[in-house]
């Protein structure tokens, strides 16, 4: 088994604890790969290497960061099936989702490389005469980037590319249970033509490698996605730093009596157990209007009995496994608290495994959930969906808001009319009319509303999160001109 290693100013070494950790396939439980357990000396070098070549990186003009990222992209291309088959090995996902995991890392990129010709600030005329406004886009300095094991491919690469365009460096700890995926985008990167010291990554866990991260000063800027949790002790222990936090959700769909069934059953399907249940976007509540409530049960238990587990490089396997044993734990843990809370469980409920392997859990469909409930209330991070049913469209939108994250909903409707008063008063920062609450597409903001953070990644959003805007005021008077002041009515 190849032990891999961690990049620091360019080269690939061993970290100074000596030890090392082993991700494997969730599906087969088969080891892959040896990987360097990190710890705070290996962070301190790396922000070092980062801080080193930041005063060049910052410097080099961004058209040419950005034909950099242009060749990123031609290589994640190049190597698109060979990574996808890498995401399904490492995390699970079925092989049509690993590839659009790749796809998304690759129009990012794209994306990020044609901001190189626009950064754009922007001009406004000065209150005073002979004066002249603008603003423009400075780096921030050195970033941390800590991302999950959901994506991972797109999620480090929709951090790591708006964060190089921008004239940062970085330092990068992926997440424990990716390592193998994350070695090889990186490797792409320094492929790419990057240089030496502008990206670092550092493996090991959330302890050893993520904190000392967070709580280095010569840090400026930190993004994360995970939990709650975790997002709230970055929140306490980093310091005045430019913080981007992409934290749980507990998303829903609410189906309205004139909605299109077959359309909605298909989109609870994919967006509740679509990469088993493991996005922060997945849809785990569905608020359904009663008169179609027993329809609607009906055509998700006969669509979720047809659902077939396994390893998801057979293209015919439809729900790949959960990433550990913990997870698999955790969801079991809410299947026996949503019996205990008096919810009425209709399919599934359990784990199960594939010829004796993998940590496999059987999609699960709850209904006569209450909103309170705890299965209605906490992210859960597996293939388990509750069903609430409400009376008219201003109940379901009330279910929808009593939750404190606010990431991602969607509605199912026929009438424009309610759309329109979901899109207005749902409280999250993605509502999706007739599709389901996942998909988001790379041009467009990403992030949502109170306990989900407030951070917007991807998109020109994303260029916020890993730049400062400078306000610049040009005075070419000759003369001391005082604003507020010298304004004449
Ligand atoms: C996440 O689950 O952390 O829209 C991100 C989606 C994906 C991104 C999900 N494009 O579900």
């Amino acid at each position: 088994m190849t032990t891999h290693k961690i990049l620091i100013n360019g080269k690939w070494i061993n970290s100074e604890s000596g030890q090392t950790f082993t991700s494997a396939n969730p599906a087969t439980e088969a080891p892959i790969g040896k990987f360097q357990a990190g710890n705070k000396e290996d962070v301190k070098k790396a922000v070092d290497a980062a801080e080193k070549a930041y005063e060049k990186w910052r410097e080099v003009p961004p058209p040419k960061r950005g034909r950099i990222l242009y060749n990123i992209a031609q290589l994640l291309r190049k190597n698109k099936e060979r990574l996808a088959r890498l995401v399904t090995k490492e995390m699970g996902k079925v092989i049509s989702e690993a590839r659009g995991d790749v796809q998304e890392a690759i129009d990012i990129t794209e994306y990020m490389a044609g901001e190189g010709r626009r950064l754009f600030g922007h001009t406004t005329p000065s209150e005073l005469q002979d004066k002249f406004a603008m603003t423009i886009r400075i780096p921030v300095g050195v970033f941390g980037l800590i991302t999950p094991w959901n994506f991972p491919t797109a999620i480090p690469a929709w951090k790591i590319m708006p964060c190089l365009m921008c004239g940062n460096t970085i330092v990068f700890k992926p997440a424990s249970d990716t390592p193998l995926c994350a070695t090889e985008l990186v490797r792409i990167i320094e492929k790419a033509g990057i240089p030496k010291g502008v990206i670092n990554m550092v493996t090991g866990s959330g302890r050893d490698v993520g904190m000392p991260i967070v709580t280095n000063k010569k840090i400026r800027g930190v993004s994360f996605t995970g939990s709650k949790e975790t997002g709230e002790t970055i929140i306490r222990d980093a310091g005045l730093k430019k913080l981007g936090l992409e934290l749980g959700g507990k998303n829903g769909i609410i189906v309205m009596d004139d909605a299109k069934l077959d359309l909605a059953v298909d989109g609870i399907i994919w967006g509740g157990y679509g990469t088993t249940g493991q996005r922060c976007t997945a849809t785990s509540r569905v608020i359904v209007h009663e008169k179609i409530k027993t329809r609607v049960e009906t055509l998700l238990v006969n669509r979720i009995k047809k659902l077939r587990l396994g390893y998801g490089l057979d293209p015919k396997v439809d729900v790949g496994p959960l990433i550990n044993k913990a997870a698999v734990d955790k969801t079991h843990k809410y299947t026996q608290l949503g019996l205990k809370e008096g919810a009425k469980l209709l399919v599934g409920g359990h784990p199960t495994n594939v010829d004796g392997k993998g940590f496999f859990y059987k999609p699960t469909l709850f209904t006569n959930v209450t909103k309170d409930m705890r299965i209605a209330q906490e992210e859960i991070f597996g293939p388990s969906i509750s069903i609430i049913s409400v009376k008219n469209l201003n109940q379901a939108i009330d279910v929808m808001n009593s939750i404190e994250y606010g990431l991602s909903s969607a509605i199912y409707t026929e009438n424009m009319r309610s759309a329109f008063l979901a899109i207005e008063q749902i409280e999250a920062g993605l509502t999706y009319i007739n599709s389901s609450t996942i998909g988001s597409e790379a041009h467009l903001p990403f992030g949502g509303v109170k306990g989900t953070g407030h951070t917007r990644e991807a998109g020109i959003e994303g260029i916020n999160e890993f730049s400062h805007t400078k306000t610049v005021y040009v005075d070419y008077s000759g003369r001391l001109q005082k604003a507020q002041i010298d304004v004449r009515d």
